[in-house]
């Protein structure tokens, strides 16, 4: 049986409209208002993930967990560009993040990257987040909190200019606006033989990063981007979306010699 706890997240989907609510239990007081009506928190509490769930108007949603994904695609509060979820899957992938790992990361922007990071790290790991301005820190946080992910991630209020206090981390990853200045810098904390990831929006940084690799300790570069593209789900007329998501970045990524 899978009920939802306390202070599950959950997602209400109208089947009418396929509109989805994201709710933190513990946000909520008594109810949950809808403009179909109400639903108390009781009821949501008593129903089992899977099932239906219907507002004191007789209106029907049905009751799901949220994911991480529908948390960052419609809930996450966004001030900054953010890591797309095909993007954020790859890059923990390749940065072989595991429970329990230390990881680096600048900046903390909104917190998607640092929500994926810390959904795999657990409470074992721990996420350091570098970033230099203050308002995106407390809108990251609030995110993080959103989503109970905060307790992973320590954020230290610094431009990474000045170099990083840890030693010996599990991997590194840098999505900031000039990441080759900071690139030597950014190394020293990896643990030998381990993995750092540079995003970039455009190809002239990407040349950039490619050139400041060059003088430093890096091996098996690469440089890739991901395409990710939704279909219609009716199955006389299969055939792609008319619109996508074109281009979210490029990733590179290299492993530290010693
Ligand atoms: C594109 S956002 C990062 C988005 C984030 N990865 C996410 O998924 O939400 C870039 C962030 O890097 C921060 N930043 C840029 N240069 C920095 C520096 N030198 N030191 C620390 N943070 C920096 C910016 O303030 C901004 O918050």
């Amino acid at each position: 049986m899978n009920y939802p706890k306390e202070d599950s997240i959950i997602l209400l989907y109208d089947k009418e409209k396929g509109k989805k609510h994201i709710i933190n239990l513990k946000d909520i007081q008594d109810s949950y208002s809808t403009s179909n009506g109400m639903i108390k928190k009781e009821t949501i509490l008593q129903t089992e993930f899977g099932k239906t769930i219907k507002t004191h108007l007789d209106y029907e949603y049905v009751l799901f967990p949220a994911t991480l994904n529908d948390f960052i695609m419609k809930k996450l509060t966004r001030l900054t560009q953010i890591v797309y979820p095909k993007d954020a899957a790859y890059i923990a992938l390749r940065l072989d993040i595991k429970p329990g790992y230390k990881v680096i990361e600048s900046g903390i922007g909104s917190g998607a990257m640092s929500a994926v990071f810390a959904q795999i790290l657990g409470e074992k790991g721990k996420l350091i987040s570098y970033e230099k301005r203050e308002e995106f820190i407390k809108n990251a946080l609030k995110n993080l909190r959103r989503f109970n992910l905060d307790k992973v991630v320590e954020v230290k209020h610094k431009d990474i200019k000045d170099g990083f206090d840890e030693k010996d981390v599990d991997a590194v990853f840098i999505d900031v606006k000039e990441p080759w200045l900071y690139l030597d810098k950014a190394i020293e904390p990896l643990k030998c033989g381990k993995m750092i990831g540079v995003l970039v929006p455009t190809v002239n940084q990407v040349s950039l990063v490619l050139k400041a690799f060059e003088n430093l300790p890096v091996l098996d570069i690469d440089v890739s981007e991901l395409l990710h593209r939704f279909w219609k789900t009716n199955p006389e007329r299969l055939r792609p979306l008319d619109v996508m998501s074109a281009h979210t970045a490029f990733l590179i990524f290299a492993r530290k010699v010693c």
